[in-house]
């Protein structure tokens, strides 16, 4: 093979992806931690506990992804460390969040802060969380007290981590807080989250005060989407292609058209639907998150009306592995014509066996898709360690780096696909090399 097979744009964003109480560890103000205690909720009986001890070893952290060739790094900040009660302001935490961004510069990582990734202080999820419409006004506030406290420091700013997913998982399967079953519901939270979304990026832009690049109006705002492919499942059985065009219309499009138009437009057959138009969401993306992870067939009828085509390869946690669908969802949200940033994208896999082969072969459809006219602009895998994988505990290991929980030092482990991952990062291209060492001719 002789030629590289794709060189990416100058500037892209080379990173990983992580949230606070997934690699944080130790805190106990939000609803996940009490959530966690109530037996049988969590795989395992897992907890997230220390997780990987992150709040004290994030300089360590930082300086493999940066020795890995990372440019970027995609983090946030733990609402209810900041205000772990309704009024109060945590200096330590906010002292703490400085010295994160401080770490990130001084490894040459440009920082991507999401302000919601699906934990809520206790204070708020004791006032109904988002079904109360007051979440807005709270959440609102604790984004403008980041703008102004670290605007100068943040260019890049995710409001919020996957609404859509949020509220089903929380409000309609129940299988995370609250806990409840009530698709009405979830909509009315998806809902509010979009109207969060939508003033929250009125709020980051006003606060702008020329950020960290220096050059003036600085902040790119967004929020990340998760994009399932949604199919039917049986070819001979039309209901099936039914129910997944329905679900599309609700968890996919409908969210995307919202940041667009304004027009919140919500429904699902059976359930208490949701039209509002919030003028601030209109025009509400300087970027589009996308965060793709696979492609579900859908049932009509099932007990779990999600599930992975027969015979196909699947993750740890039986995610069919499918690289292809990657570029269409990259050439799906290419339509909206925004920069796209993949905010989130990875396998479960604790021996690293699929991976690698898997990353590359994902990355060559990024570069497909870029080819083919989607404005694509940086990419963050998740995530740079193993860390705690909400309801399934700590059995889905995501990271580029294994580590061992039963280990008390709690020591970081290279993978192969981390190794594979930097001399991409580093070169700012996929080498033919490099596919032909995971056994991909492409
Ligand atoms: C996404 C979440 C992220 C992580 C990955 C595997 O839906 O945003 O926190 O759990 O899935």
């Amino acid at each position: 093979m002789s030629g590289l097979i794709h060189r990416f744009p100058i500037g892209f964003h080379w990173g990983a992806a992580a949230s606070a109480h997934q690699v944080e560890g130790g805190n106990d103000k939000n609803d996940w931690w009490r959530f966690e205690q109530i037996p049988g909720r969590i795989h395992g009986g897992d907890k997230s506990g220390a997780a990987c001890r992150h709040y004290e070893r994030f300089d360590e952290d930082f300086a493999l992804a940066a020795a890995d060739g990372h440019n970027a790094h995609r983090l946030s900040f733990e609402w209810s460390r900041i205000a772990p009660e309704r009024g109060r302001i945590d200096a330590a935490a906010v002292a703490h969040y400085h010295a994160v961004l401080e770490s990130l510069e001084r490894h040459g990582l440009r920082p991507l802060v999401t302000l919601h990734h699906f934990t809520n202080p206790l204070w708020i999820a004791d006032r109904g969380g988002w079904e109360n419409p007051e979440t807005i006004q709270h959440f609102c506030a604790f984004v403008r007290f980041c703008a102004r406290e670290f605007g100068s420091e943040v260019d890049w700013w995710c409001t919020v981590n996957e609404p859509e997913v949020f509220a089903f998982r929380g409000w309609s399967s129940g299988l995370w807080p609250p806990g409840r079953r009530d698709d009405g519901a979830a909509l009315a939270v998806m809902a509010n989250l979009l109207e969060a979304h939508g003033l929250a990026y009125r709020i980051l832009h006003e606060q702008d005060r020329g950020g960290a690049e220096g050059r003036g109006r600085t902040a790119h705002v967004g929020f990340a989407k998760h994009l399932p492919q949604l199919e039917g499942d049986r070819w001979w059985f039309p209901l099936d292609g039914l129910r997944a065009r329905l679900e599309d219309a609700v968890f996919n499009e409908a969210v995307l058209e919202a940041a667009v138009t304004g027009e919140i437009r919500l429904s699902i057959p059976g359930a208490r639907g949701v039209t509002r138009s919030v003028p601030e969401l209109a025009g509400s993306l300087d970027y589009v998150g996308l965060n793709y992870y696979t492609r579900w067939k859908v049932h009509m009828f099932a007990r779990d009306p999600h599930v992975a085509p027969r015979g196909a390869p699947t993750t740890d946690l039986g995610w069919e592995i499918y690289p292809q669908g990657f570029e269409r969802a990259l050439l799906r949200v290419a339509r909206l014509k925004l920069p796209i940033l993949v905010t989130e994208h990875g396998f479960a896999d604790a021996l690293d066996k699929f991976r690698p082969r898997a990353l590359i072969e994902s990355l060559h459809h990024l570069g497909r898709a870029i080819a083919r006219g989607a404005n694509v602009i940086g990419y963050y895998h998740w995530s740079l360690t193993d860390n705690f994988e909400w309801a399934d505990g700590y059995r889905g290991r995501f990271g580029l780096y294994q580590v061992d929980f039963a280990d008390p030092a709690l020591p970081r482990n290279r993978t192969r696909s981390a190794e594979l991952y930097s001399r991409i990062a580093h070169s700012n291209a996929l080498e033919p090399e490099v596919a032909v060492e995971v056994g991909l001719a492409l």
